[in-house]
């Protein structure tokens, strides 16, 4: 992915100078490389290896390098750097045998042989690849979530891998942005849910478990509002909006012991974020209380001169440690060398760097660096070839999928009747679209959704296979993810549709794959259009023109405006990943139900956005609908929204407690009962307004739970809301408040849940805890 900062790294080399040997190395008490046991024992040791390292070799712990596995040219930059002791850290090798050849490197040949630690994008899979984050969001399944993260996790950690950069938990209201594809959505509840699984999934219970690695909660802070939704422009987001929606899903992550986090690359209210000392003191380690270390964003520390506040690299290196970065990630410049000059010359002091240090080193001995630093070839290979890891992948794209749209219950594909199915569209056989953004290697085995068509439905039914139209290629180059020399062959659209068409007149279903080709979304990837790239929108029309029953897979990370087009079905399966193929075949045929639900609001066009359910009354309310005077205001589908082979009823819900003080808790329930004929998935939502004391959102989710009712089946979903889910951050008390207020509350299968009830939240305790009758 990182071609760009590789190549860069190509030419300027590593710039520190060698290890000087310090000159008043005490004897330590303790070996540096002695089993840990306890807090007690870990601090030793790493003052141990503290009172012995130079100023370089601290700063080369406070630096991670590029190294591309398998290895590319550079291997003597960084070999160099780390025998020399001035590269602790290395990111993006993901191969065992090259991970443990660094790691010799730094054991045999370094002077305080101390491991290196390896850090890489691990998110959404390394080898076996799930969906991609959004998707695993639209799951509303945060155990399922977790136990993705937790086996990438041990696929990771067997080839070498202790550190993950991910979760992404940026929320994200401005579709344009590539990188809402990395992340949770617009909202900040299910973001904090969603957030705090995937570390307990990356990390397990503690710092250190065995086979899993560390979370690195990122972009620190909001750099999903992006101006114009473009990547690492500036963001400007009021306090208000920071606290309330921006930063709730950080703060979850660290609760839940992520033990990094990394700094984003843009201005947060005309400060940097990677020099921003409110954001990386302040909030992060003064309030939150953060104990571990903060990495920077890959040449974050450098761009601080590109963005006019240091004068030059020393100055940025400077900035950034005095800010609260503990290391630097960068394109093999190093910038973070620096420091011993900074140092010498007053600019950081001794307490300052030494801190930073410790964190490093307390992390490496906590993953158990020190006694297990290389990874089991053997085991490695194992590991990646183990069969459950595959299973849940295909388990969590089923539960992923979002089904849009289902006129005539199209859906799910009869079996007994289907002879032929004309399989259409860029998108069907593309294993790497499939998998989606950040897969560094396109892996083998990936399930296209023809491929897993095929499979499903066997030698008795025809299927006839039309790419129908090619896709454009981005307008200026990335440096990013380098679109391959040829995706598809080069098609004649107008040839292509006409034999789309012809396949469809001559089958009973039409399947079309559309949607964005990877390169089209994550990082550096805005688009100014939410349309169907290319001529997908003409193909998706002529078919439907057909009149044969169409169903439409889109693949996407974001919301696409598929203007006046009508197919019969439609189903977001986003990029699902290795076991895409298979998934998407169970769900169109019925073998498993989609469950899944929006986790962002789905704007009508690119003009609508950004386009939230949470809004604040504002002025005019009932006229929300009504705001543009050429379009109606509502979204396509609604933040929550996702329909099933069945069908969910509602009854009223009922608030066990009309009143409560502060601090107080309310039990909340809701009946749901599955009026279908099939066994189906429904996420129950709870929605809140606080009606007066302060302008907050029409509404907000505080709760949901996904639960699977057999036909007939009723089951009572409870929630509790206390003062966690009933508080807010109030700009004019600069602090989190609780009013006495009303509060509607709304249960149901989306945003627009239309069952309600009340309770009122008072000053002091009330005997007013009589249960409503329903
Ligand atoms: C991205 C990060 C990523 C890093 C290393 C940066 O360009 O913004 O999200 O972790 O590269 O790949």
């Amino acid at each position: 992915m990182k071609v760009g900062f590789v190549a860069a790294a190509l030419a300027c080399g590593l710039a520190s100078a060698g290890p000087s040997l310090a000159s008043e190395a005490s004897k330590p008490s303790v070996t540096p490389h002695q089993t840990v046991v306890s807090d007690k024992a870990i601090k030793a040791r790493v003052e141990a290896l503290l009172v012995q390292m130079t100023p370089e070799e601290k700063a080369g712990q406070l630096f991670i390098a590029f190294h591309l596995s398998p290895p590319p040219k550079l291997e003597p930059f960084v070999e160099k750097g780390i025998a020399e002791g001035r590269i602790g850290n290395v990111l993006f090798v993901s191969d065992p045998a090259h991970a443990n050849a660094l790691q010799r490197v730094a054991l045999e040949q370094s002077r305080l042989k101390i491991p290196l630690m390896f850090g890489f994008d691990v998110i959404h899979g390394l080898r076996t690849i799930f969906p991609v984050p959004i998707g695993l969001a639209a799951s509303w399944d945060p155990k399922m979530v977790e136990d993705v993260q937790a086996s990438a996790a041990g696929e990771a950690r067997a080839v070498g891998i202790q550190w993950s950069f991910a979760p992404n938990v940026d929320i994200a209201r401005d579709p344009r942005w590539g990188r809402m594809v990395e992340g949770a959505g617009e909202d900040p509840y299910l973001g904090s849910v969603m957030a705090a699984a995937q570390v307990r999934g990356f990390q397990g219970p503690a710092m250190g478990t065995p086979n899993r690695i560390i979370a690195g909660v990122k972009h620190f802070a909001a750099y999903g509002a992006a101006l114009g939704g473009r990547d690492y422009d500036e963001v400007n987001v009021s306090d208000s909006e920071l606290w309330n929606v921006y930063l709730p899903p950080f703060k979850a992550a660290i609760d839940a012991g992520a033990y990094n986090v990394m700094s984003a690359y843009m201005p947060l209210n005309g400060v940097p974020a990677t020099a921003n000392s409110w954001l990386l003191t302040d909030v992060l380690r003064d309030t939150w209380r953060f104990k571990g270390f903060v990495v920077s964003d890959a040449g974050a520390v450098g761009n601080l001169v590109t963005h006019g506040l240091a004068t030059d690299r020393a100055d940025a290196a400077v900035k950034a440690l005095n800010a609260g970065v503990t290391m630097e990630m960068d394109n093999n410049i190093n910038v973070f060398s620096e420091l011993p000059k900074a140092l010498a010359q007053g600019a950081i002091s001794q307490v300052q760097l030494d801190d930073a240090v410790r964190k490093v080193l307390e992390t490496k001995v906590r993953l158990g660096l020190f006694e297990n630093p290389y990874a089991d070839v053997r085991k490695a290979a194992e590991a990646i070839a183990d069969p459950e890891r595959r299973r849940l992948a295909r388990v969590a794209a089923e539960r992923s999928a979002v089904l849009l749209r289902n006129e005539g219950a199209v859906l799910p594909l009869d079996r007994k009747t289907l002879r032929s199915v004309a399989v259409i569209g860029p998108l069907a056989d593309s294993a790497r679209d499939t998998e989606g953004p950040w897969v560094f290697k396109p892996q083998a085995d990936g399930v296209t959704i023809l491929a897993g068509l095929r499979e499903k439905l066997g030698p008795t039914v025809r299927i006839d296979h039309v790419v129908g139209v090619g896709m454009p290629r981005r307008l200026n180059g990335s440096f990013i993810d380098p679109e391959p020399k040829a995706v598809t062959p080069p098609i004649d659209d107008t040839a292509g549709i006409a034999q789309a068409v012809a396949a469809a007149r001559n089958a009973d279903v039409a399947i079309l794959v559309l949607g964005e080709k990877r390169e089209m979304i994550g990082e550096n990837a805005s688009r100014a259009s939410l349309d169907l790239p290319g001529k997908q929108q003409d193909l998706l029309e002529a078919v439907v023109a057909t009149g044969k029953p169409v169903v439409l897979v889109l693949m996407s990370g974001r919301p696409l405006d598929l203007k006046s087009a009508n197919p019969a079905a439609i189903l977001e399966a986003w990029y699902p990943g290795s076991e895409g193929g298979r998934a998407v075949a169970n769900l169109l045929m019925g073998d498993t139900v989609p469950g899944g639900k929006l986790p962002f609001s789905w704007p009508r066009n690119v003009g609508q956005v950004p386009l939230v359910y949470s809004r604040l009354s504002s002025h005019a309310p009932y006229q929300a609908s009504l705001r543009y005077w050429d379009q109606r205001g509502a979204p396509v589908w609604p933040f929550g929204f996702g329909l099933s082979y069945t069908r969910f009823d509602y009854e009223a819900p009922s608030v066990e407690r009309t009143t409560i003080a502060k601090g107080e808790r309310v039990g909340v329930s809701v009946t749901v009962r599955n009026v279908g004929t099939r066994v189906g998935d429904e996420t129950v939502q709870l929605y809140v307004h606080q009606r007066s004391g302060a302008a907050r959102p029409v509404r907000e989710l505080k709760g949901f739970r996904r639960v699977t009712l057999q036909p007939g089946e009723t089951k009572v979903v409870r929630f509790e809301l206390g003062p966690d889910e009933l508080s807010y951050w109030s700009s004019e008390a600069r602090a989190f408040v609780q009013d006495a207020s009303a509060f509607d509350v709304w249960l149901g299968g989306d945003s627009t849940a239309s069952a309600r009830s009340r309770f009122a939240v008072v000053d002091a305790a009330q005997d007013g805890g009589k249960p409503v009758a329903p």
